[in-house]
C-alpha cells in the first residue's frame, strides 16, 4: 500500500468524524422546545437557577411558577392508523353474520380439509387435547348432568356466523388466521354437517350461513342491558 493512498484514508475518517459531531450538534439544537415530534428526544429542563430566574421567578422562557400549563395536543408516539392496517384486523362476524365475507365452501370441502385438525379434535371430533366439537344436542338444558355433557357446536354454539369467526381467528390452534375464507366456509359446513344442522348438500356463504338453526339457540337471551342494574 503506497503511502498516498494511506494519508487519503486518513483524510477519509477525518471527514467522518466531522460529518459525525456536526450531526450530533444539529440533532442536540432541534430537540430542545420541547414540541418536536418526539423523535428528536429533548433532554429534561433543568432546575431554575437564580442567574436565569425571569421577573415572576421562573427561568428565562418558562411559564411563570404556578401558571396552569396547557397540556401537549400530540404526544408525538406512534402513526395514524391506516384504513388498510384497520381493514386487516377488523374481521370479527357477529351473531347477524352482516360482516361475513364473499367466498363459500362446501361440507364435502370441509371434510377434505378437517384433517388438519385431527390431532387436537379427534377424527370425528369427539376431542383430544381440543375440546369435542361434535356432540348430540340436549332436549332440555344443562342441568346438573352438565360436567357428563360437554359443549359443542351441536349442543351449545348459539350461533353459526360466530362459529365462523371462531374458525377463521382462532383455528388451527399452531396456525391461526392461515385458513382463507373458502376454507373457513368449508370448515364451518362441515361440523355443522358432523353435529346433524345441515345436510351433506349444504354449502356455506354469507347468505347460507346465518339462517343456520343451532341446537341451542333458544337458550340464548340478547343482552340488552344499557345500565347498570337490569340483570335478568
Ligand atoms: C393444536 C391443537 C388444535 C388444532 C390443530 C385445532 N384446534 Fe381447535 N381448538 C384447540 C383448543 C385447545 C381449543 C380450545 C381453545 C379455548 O377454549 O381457548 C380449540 C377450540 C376450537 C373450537 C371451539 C370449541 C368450543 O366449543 O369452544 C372450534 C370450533 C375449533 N377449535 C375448530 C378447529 C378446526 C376447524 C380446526 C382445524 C382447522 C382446529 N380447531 C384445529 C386446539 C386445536
Amino acid at each position: 500500500m503506497s503511502r498516498a493512498r494511506i494519508t487519503i484514508s486518513h483524510g477519509g475518517i477525518a471527514a467522518v468524524w466531522v460529518a459525525l459531531i456536526l450531526s450530533l450538534a444539529l440533532i442536540g439544537g432541534c430537540g430542545g422546545d420541547g414540541q418536536g415530534d418526539g423523535r428528536g428526544a429533548s433532554p429534561p429542563q433543568r432546575p431554575p437557577s437564580e442567574a436565569t430566574a425571569g421577573a415572576a421567578g421562573a427561568p428565562a422562557g418558562l411559564p411563570p411558577v404556578g401558571a396552569v400549563v396547557a397540556p401537549p395536543t400530540q404526544l408525538g408516539l406512534g402513526s395514524p392508523a391506516d384504513p388498510a392496517l384497520i381493514a386487516a384486523w377488523d374481521i370479527d362476524v357477529g351473531p347477524e353474520g352482516k360482516e361475513l365475507p364473499p367466498g363459500q365452501g362446501a361440507v364435502a370441502e370441509g371434510q377434505g380439509l378437517y384433517p388438519q385438525c385431527i390431532a387436537c379434535h379427534g377424527p370425528n371430533g369427539e376431542g383430544g387435547i381440543g375440546p369435542q366439537l361434535v356432540g348430540p344436542t340436549p332436549k332440555t338444558g344443562f342441568g346438573d348432568d352438565f360436567k357428563d355433557h360437554p359443549r359443542t357446536i351441536g349442543n351449545w354454539w348459539a350461533y353459526p356466523t360466530t362459529l365462523f369467526d371462531y374458525i377463521r381467528r382462532a383455528m388451527p390452534q399452531h396456525a391461526p388466521g392461515s385458513l382463507t375464507d373458502a376454507q373457513t366456509y368449508a370448515l364451518t359446513a362441515y361440523l355443522l354437517h358432523k353435529n346433524g344442522l345441515v345436510d351433506a348438500a349444504f354449502v356455506a356463504d354469507a347468505q347460507s350461513l346465518p339462517k343456520v338453526k343451532m341446537g341451542n339457540q333458544v337458550q340464548f337471551v340478547p343482552d340488552d342491558r344499557e345500565g347498570h342494574g337490569r340483570v335478568r
